[in-house]
């Protein structure tokens, strides 16, 4: 008799740049009301999950020491959390394989999270649908529910309420990874410290650059990219201007801090015209590596063991 072996269930689920991220004031919780458009790249994180004696997260690939594998992993407090739901223990393993850089401002850890949720949805026959997915994922983080539905997105709120957005083509990316991250907290810290002492000049209304996306053009969008969190992560790490200079010197359309950065993101004219910043980029000494992606990409979704 044949016995057939359950396929493990693998996950993946993209990183994100925001192509507009206008902050605004810090409001009580500790948070900041956000008008944000975010784009998923083809940059990935995989995430196995299999049944298991204990709950466990194993990491690697580039940057998986700083990963945690406890509570402070966002897959574990995803599991509680579903595991609760079903009145079930967590007993599952995850085994994450990192692609997108850690605390890079891609959003790595929302992704793992995200794709979390889609593997013990399925894995535990939850039945949950994408909206109660969704407001489990705002539960995780901020980011966790575009890590989720990926495409472009309107982001409000604390980045958590999407609304799609149309974006005509595809366009093309170069990430410059920086030595050494940035914490997200700090970043918004910074920001605020800068607000109290000066007057950063702040995003106006993203209308004109979701125009752009829906004309596909990527030299009408490349002027409109913006980040009212891009002085915070300059002022923390100086470096990065070099870094934003050097791409655009290479031949990139524009350059922006990825959402809290160090990550810096480039828009390029074409798939030819990212490979040639990249490779120029990757010779200049700015950045700890460089990686070329495409976007916009589905959100969180089973790549094995979807029957
Ligand atoms: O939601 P998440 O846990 O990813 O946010 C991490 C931190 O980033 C928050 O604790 C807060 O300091 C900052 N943040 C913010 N405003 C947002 C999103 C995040 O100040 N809209």
């Amino acid at each position: 008799m044949l016995s057939v072996v359950p396929s493990p269930i693998v996950v993946r689920a993209p990183a994100k740049v925001n192509l507009h991220l206008g902050v605004g004031d810090l409001r009580e919780d500790g948070y900041h009301d956000l008008t944000t458009v975010f784009q998923a790249l083809s940059l990935s994180d995989d995430v196995q999950i299999a049944p298991a004696a204990a709950l466990r997260v194993k990491v690697t690939g580039e940057g998986a020491d700083e990963v945690p594998t406890d509570r402070g992993n966002l897959v574990w407090q995803a599991a509680v959390k579903l595991a609760d739901l079903g009145g079930r223990a967590p007993l599952v393993e995850f085994a994450i394989t990192k692609g997108i850089p850690v605390a890079g401002g891609m959003a790595g850890g929302s992704a793992d999270a995200a794709a979390a949720l889609v593997g013990l949805n399925d894995l535990w026959e939850l039945g949950l649908g994408r909206t109660e997915l969704s407001d489990i994922a705002a539960e995780l983080g901020s980011d966790v529910p575009f890590s989720l539905h990926g495409g472009t997105a309107l982001g409000r709120g604390r980045g958590e309420k999407l609304l799609p957005v149309l974006s005509r083509n595809t366009f093309h990316w170069v990430l410059a990874l920086a030595k050494g991250g940035l914490s997200t907290p700090a970043v918004f810290r910074e920001l605020d410290r800068l607000r109290e002492v000066g007057d950063p000049p702040r995003l106006g209304s993203p209308e004109d650059l979701l125009q752009a996306l829906a004309s596909g053009e990527s030299a009408q969008l490349a002027p409109l990219l913006g980040n009212d969190l891009q002085a915070a992560a300059l002022s923390l790490k100086p470096d990065l201007r070099r870094t934003l200079r050097a791409g655009v010197g290479a031949g990139a359309l524009a350059g922006i801090v990825s959402g809290s950065g160090p990550t810096c993101a480039f828009l390029c004219e074409s798939e030819e015209a990212a490979v040639t910043v990249a490779a120029e980029l990757a010779g200049a000494g700015v950045c700890r590596s460089v990686r070329t992606a495409h976007g916009p990409v589905p959100g969180a979704r089973r790549i094995i063991g979807d029957n």
